[in-house]
């Protein structure tokens, strides 16, 4: 679904990203880790088309877009669900949706926003609360719901259990779980590593703007060194 090139981005003369290899399978959970600073925002902005991309490719189902502006992007079935969340704070539940699906004709507005009621039934229930006012996990659902306004076949979630409550996060996996039944390759940033190794399929390790490892979930289970030194000091769940 997603193949990066050789990838180095950044910020005016600051390279935040080195020469990164990434590929993403379709229709699977592929997750970037790594300690802070380590560029994983930087590596998804860059794929969305907000960091400037200094050298090598963004390709998303074959199809070139690094020179592609983010708008186009999007047409290429690519949302982004940003570190944030930056959603309007003051427009409603809805409201927020209806921006988020305005690339979209007008007529596949409703069925959208029905669909993202459905996964995450306490935004229907919000629908006419305005977004600032909900709590931390409230937002996180309407900024997934959000994007997938634009009908994607390949989204990014930059920290989606980051600042949540237990029950918050639980409802947020819950739904990444069913979007993924759903045949919807996501990229995900997440720094709980219980919930990496329990939803990944496959994880790439960042450091420095560099990838130090990559390989499956099981292989990462398997690998307590590689838990202690890159996903933190917590104990790998049991084996499913
Ligand atoms: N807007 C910016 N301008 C300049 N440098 C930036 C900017 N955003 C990030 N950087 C730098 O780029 C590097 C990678 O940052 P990035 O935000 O991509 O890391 P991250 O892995 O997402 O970290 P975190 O876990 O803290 O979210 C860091 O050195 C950071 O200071
Ligand atoms: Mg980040």
């Amino acid at each position: 679904m997603l193949r990066l090139e050789n990838l180095t981005c950044g910020y005016g003369q600051m390279r935040a990203v080195h020469g990164l290899d990434l590929e993403v399978p379709a229709g699977g959970v592929t997750a970037l880790v790594g300690a802070n600073g380590a560029g994983k925002t930087s590596t998804i902005m860059a794929v969305a088309g907000h960091v400037a991309i200094r050298s090598g490719r963004v390709l998303v189902d074959g199809q070139d877009l690094t020179r592609r502006p983010a708008t186009a992007r999007v047409g290429a079935g690519v949302a982004i669900v940003p570190e944030g969340r930056r959603l309007f704070p003051d427009l409603t539940v809805e409201e927020n949706l209806i921006v988020g699906g305005y690339a979209l004709p007008a007529a596949r507005t409703p069925p959208n926003r029905e669909r993202a009621f459905a996964l995450f039934p306490r935004l229907a229930e919000r629908r006419r609360q305005r977004a600032g006012s909900l709590s931390g996990g409230e937002q996180q659902m309407l900024a997934i719901g959000r994007a997938l306004m634009t009908e994607p076949r390949f989204l990014m979630i930059d920290e989606l259990s980051l600042g949540l409550m237990p029950k918050m996060v639980d409802l947020c996996y819950e739904a990444l779980a069913s979007l993924k039944t759903t045949g919807l390759t996501v990229l995900l940033v997440e720094q709980n590593t219980a919930r990496v190794l329990a939803v990944a399929d496959r994880i790439c390790v960042l450091e420095s703007g560099r990838a130090v490892w990559r390989g499956t979930a099981a292989e990462a289970r398997a690998d307590p060194r590689l838990i202690e030194s890159y996903l933190g000091e917590r104990e790998a769940p049991a084996l499913p």
